[in-house]
């Protein structure tokens, strides 16, 4: 069966694909509804998401060895119990408070794509603003955002594609060496060296899987969020100028870039069981492949799903999951793309973005976005 890359639109593809809605080759199961991919994602007990199981000894234990499986590829009772750990930190009243340090570094960033009237969107603001801010919840310096920027490259290329060991390693290393059992700073990188669970502190190597996991997670997604959104806004015009006139409408812009170009377009589980998904057979260690944008784009859940309509009343797009691994950044991410979003209307009156082609589109067969994108500016005067 073809599969895309999401170097190439899968639109069209998902389109006639649903119309099959579930569709086996060996033991792939590719599911492309919207309530068929809720199902397999709010059923954890049968859909596990702890694939180093499935790794040959030699491989799981040399992972092991450097970085624990995160929370996102874990099942309960440990996945439970370690996002619990960081959860208060990321609930949406915690995130607000992270309003006014988002909002200083956007204005900063924008004064200068202004400053140079032609730039590149994603390495001026979609890039550095989320890395700029995990990182600072995290605790780790800033003078290390360009190593950081090759790994995540690295990692959204071979996401899906089987274990980047090389990163991993070298990952792992840095956040092996960021550890201080004795550090009393308000970050998250010491909050999890020194937490415990029954009395029992986090091993190195379950802090080193989380904090790759909270600075991967939060940074290409979020990049491709906001490129997305002002792409999409590029190509409406009309709807940038009601962003202009009256700003509340961000979220909504946000909402909507999130269901019609979501940067996470696929996840996956494997099957512990046999099941049934709605009459499909489903066989033990069978690996599901779900689509999250075109549930996204099921018209049988959202009126006239093709077009870009941020006013539109369901909102219930499954961008960021659904059930026990519903994301844990989902509030930093709205907040972060609705603040550049208000503060780029602020003061820019008009934009362009040049041709993009498939060569500046991200290499990846889970993320959906671009690694550049030129934009030309007309400020506000
Ligand atoms: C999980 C999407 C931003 C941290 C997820 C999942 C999706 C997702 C689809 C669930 C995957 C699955 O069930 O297999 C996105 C998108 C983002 C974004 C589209 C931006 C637009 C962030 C940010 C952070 C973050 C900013 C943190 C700083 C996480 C974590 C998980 C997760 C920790 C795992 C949760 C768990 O397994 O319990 N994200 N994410 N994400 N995300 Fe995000």
């Amino acid at each position: 069966m073809y599969i895309p890359s999401y170097k190439e639109e899968p639109f069209e593809w998902y389109k006639s694909m649903r119309t099959q809605r579930i569709v086996r080759e060996g033991n792939s199961v590719h599911v492309f509804k919207y309530n068929d991919v809720v199902t397999v994602l709010s059923n954890h007990n049968v859909f596990s998401s702890q694939f180093r199981d499935l790794l040959g000894d030699d491989i799981k234990n040399e992972l092991d060895s450097r970085a624990a499986p995160s929370i996102l590829i874990l099942d309960p009772p440990r996945h439970t119990e370690l996002r619990g750990l960081v959860s208060s930190a990321f609930t949406p009243r915690k995130i607000e408070s992270y309003d006014n340090y988002i909002r200083e570094l956007a204005a900063k960033m924008i004064e200068n794509i202004i400053e140079k009237g032609r730039c590149d969107l994603v390495s001026e603001i979609s890039y550095p603003l989320p890395i700029m801010v995990i990182s600072n919840m995290l605790g780790v310096p800033e003078k290390d955002l360009k190593k950081f920027k090759e790994w995540s490259d690295a990692l959204a290329t071979s996401l899906g594609r089987g274990p980047d060991l090389r990163t991993q390693r070298e990952m792992s290393e840095y956040f092996l060496n960021m550890i201080d059992r004795n550090s009393n700073e308000d970050n998250l990188i010491s909050r999890l060296s020194n937490v415990s669970i029954d009395d029992k502190k986090l091993t190195d190597q379950e802090i080193t899987g989380f904090s790759i996991l909270l600075l991967v997670a939060g940074n290409e997604t979020t990049t491709n969020l906001i490129t997305n959104a002002l792409i999409e806004l590029s190509n409406h015009p009309d709807i940038y100028k009601e962003l202009v006139d009256n700003n509340k409408i961000a979220g909504d812009i946000v909402e909507e870039t999130l269901r019609f170009r979501s940067p996470v377009q696929s996840t996956r589980r494997y099957a512990k069981y046999d099941y049934q998904i709605n009459g499909f057979n489903i066989y033990k260690n069978d690996f599901i492949f779900l689509y999250l944008g075109s549930a996204n784009r099921d018209e049988e859940i959202f009126k006239d799903p093709d077009n870009f309509n941020p006013f539109r009343e369901n909102k219930r797009h499954i961008a960021f999951g659904n059930g026990i691994h519903f994301c844990l950044g989902a509030p930093l991410a709205r907040l972060e793309s609705r603040i550049v979003l208000e503060e780029f209307a602020k003061r820019i009156e008009s934009f362009s973005i040049e041709r993009l082609n498939p060569d500046d589109r991200i290499d990846s067969d889970i993320m959906y976005g671009y690694k550049r994108a030129i934009i030309n500016v007309k400020k506000i005067n």
